[in-house]
């Protein structure tokens, strides 16, 4: 009965967290034409030109992983985004007179960050689709191609056409034109679909997939850099446009900014004649210096943040924890299920969603919200409901006697708390305080999805870098655990101590 009560509590109380902003946006969606703040948003007036050069930057979102589009290098130890697109960018913001920011991420994230806001336009070889063009506006076009498979030099005489698939598996970047033309025009062949196209061909190279479906200069570009790789012509129908910018819909002055950079462009063949040479030019280099360990400054940005988003964590999550757990043992009614609420739902909903929600979410709110920030939000949010039922387990574990006798001797409800509870509790949970820091560490590796450079986001771009799946996976591993290991020896260390002070 107890249960069903708390249950409907909880209800009335979500939904009232609901209702207010469903309500908000009806009254702002009413004034957005009165409203100058919000006419950015509308398609009504278009300063999109106007702000970009007020902000003084060009914010570009592009899946660096599509040589010669665009990819990365090393040059002391520090990434570098190359490639014709990247060169193309730069040209437009120089052409804007304001300064480039590319924003590296996964293909399929590229659409919902231009909706949201996160960036400014797209440049990363997508092909004018009309579903596209159903949520973006699109640039003149400036290159074109078609599709081609890359398969392991060694199968050449099996695979000749994309018939010859028929049976097999055949991988595509997720959110691809080429994932799409898989499922439609290769029946009988199984799509396998990956966020990060350089995951793909890792697992080309250990014959997970038969061969990977990709645009005919990245096939190329690949076969040409690796002896054991092969390009051919899929000669699949090809419905798509050529590859453009994307941007917001609506962005209607910034958009014709980029055609006069593009007519420009292609009016001196800079695509052809310069970017594309380069970009070979540095993928031949890079073949050269590219051992894992040259990577080693990757790793080392990695732990650094991975351990500022546990140390910032920790602490936040303590505190929201102590004082949600408070809150719960609480007699007020209202601080007790709101503290069930908060406990019960960030138990309740997978981490990866809540970092996904806090990025995307309060990001289209505050659209500076740094996505480092973002996850230590989450993380902490989250660990926040774990602590919280770990230290009122603690609390509820002292008996009541304990209480009662410091009250006796004359301690006022704060001082026993505080001197008498609280220290015995504190030991009872240690081990399981221990635990959640250890969980909170490991755990912070998702919040690479919104790309903050911690430790997982580290090994990820040192695999596709590489091209090697295992090797700098194995190395993480080792670091997570030399880690963990040490931060358990010093938490059985104060363990220890804590027995005998008691
Ligand atoms: N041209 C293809 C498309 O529009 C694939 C582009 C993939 N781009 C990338 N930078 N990974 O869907």
């Amino acid at each position: 009965m107890k249960c069903l009560k708390q249950l409907f509590m909880l209800f009335i109380l979500l939904w009232s967290l609901v209702l207010p902003s469903t309500a908000l946006a009806a009254t702002d969606s009413s004034q957005a034409s009165t409203s100058s703040s919000i006419t950015n948003n509308t398609t009504t007036t278009d300063n999109s030109l106007q702000r970009i050069k007020h902000k003084g930057t060009l914010v570009v979102g592009m899946s660096a992983d599509y040589p010669p589009y665009e990819f990365t290098t090393k040059k002391n130890g520090q990434t570098r985004y190359v490639g014709f697109e990247v060169s193309l960018a730069r040209q437009f913001a120089k052409d804007l007179g304001v300064k480039l920011v590319i924003k590296n991420m996964d293909f399929d994230s590229l659409l919902v960050a231009l909706e949201t806001r996160k960036i400014d336009t797209i440049i990363s070889g997508m092909n004018v689709t009309p579903k596209r063009e159903k949520s973006v506006d699109f640039s003149h076009t400036y290159y074109s191609g078609n599709s081609y498979f890359l398969i392991n030099k060694s199968d050449r005489n099996r695979y000749q056409s994309a018939k010859d698939f028929k049976g097999k598996t055949v991988g595509a970047q997720n959110g691809t034109l080429q994932s799409t033309m898989i499922n439609k025009d290769m029946p009988g062949t199984t799509n396998k679909g990956l966020a990060k196209l350089s995951s793909l061909v890792i697992s080309l190279q250990s014959h997970k997939v038969a061969g990977v479906l990709m645009d005919a200069a990245t096939a190329k570009a690949y076969a040409a850099n690796n002896s054991n790789l092969m390009a051919f012509n899929s000669k699949l129908p090809n419905t798509a446009g050529g590859i453009a910018m994307a941007f917001h819909k609506g962005d209607h002055s910034l958009e014709a900014a980029a055609n006069q950079t593009i007519k420009r462009v292609q009016q001196k063949d800079l695509i052809n004649k310069r970017w594309i040479p380069q970009a070979s030019h540095y993928m031949r280099s890079y073949k050269k210096q590219n051992t894992i360990l040259s990577y080693w400054r990757y790793f080392a940005t990695g732990i650094e943040y991975t351990l500022i988003i546990t140390v910032v964590s920790v602490v936040c999550g303590f505190i929201l924890g102590t004082l949600f757990a408070l809150m719960r043992l609480s007699k007020n009614k209202l601080l007790h299920s709101l503290a069930v609420c908060y406990i019960e739902f960030l138990r309740g909903t997978p981490m990866m969603v809540q970092i996904m929600f806090v990025y995307f979410g309060i990001g289209a709110i505050i659209q500076s919200l740094p996505a480092l920030l973002a996850g230590i939000i989450a993380v902490s949010l989250n660990s926040g409901a774990y602590v919280a039922e770990i230290i009122r387990s603690g609390i509820q574990s002292i008996p009541l006697g304990q209480t009662e006798a410091a009250r006796s001797l004359g301690m006022s409800k704060r001082l026993a708390f505080h001197y008498v509870i609280m220290p015995q509790a504190l030991k009872n949970i240690w081990p399981a305080l221990g635990n959640e820091l250890i969980t909170l560490l490991k755990d912070s590796s998702l919040v690479s999805t919104i790309g903050v450079g911690e430790l997982m986001y580290q090994t990820q771009l040192v695999q596709s870098a590489t091209y090697k799946g295992v090797l700098p996976l194995f190395i993480t591993m080792l670091i997570y655990f030399v880690m963990t290991f040490t931060l358990s020896r010093i938490l059985l260390y104060f363990e220890r101590r804590m027995k005998h002070a008691y």
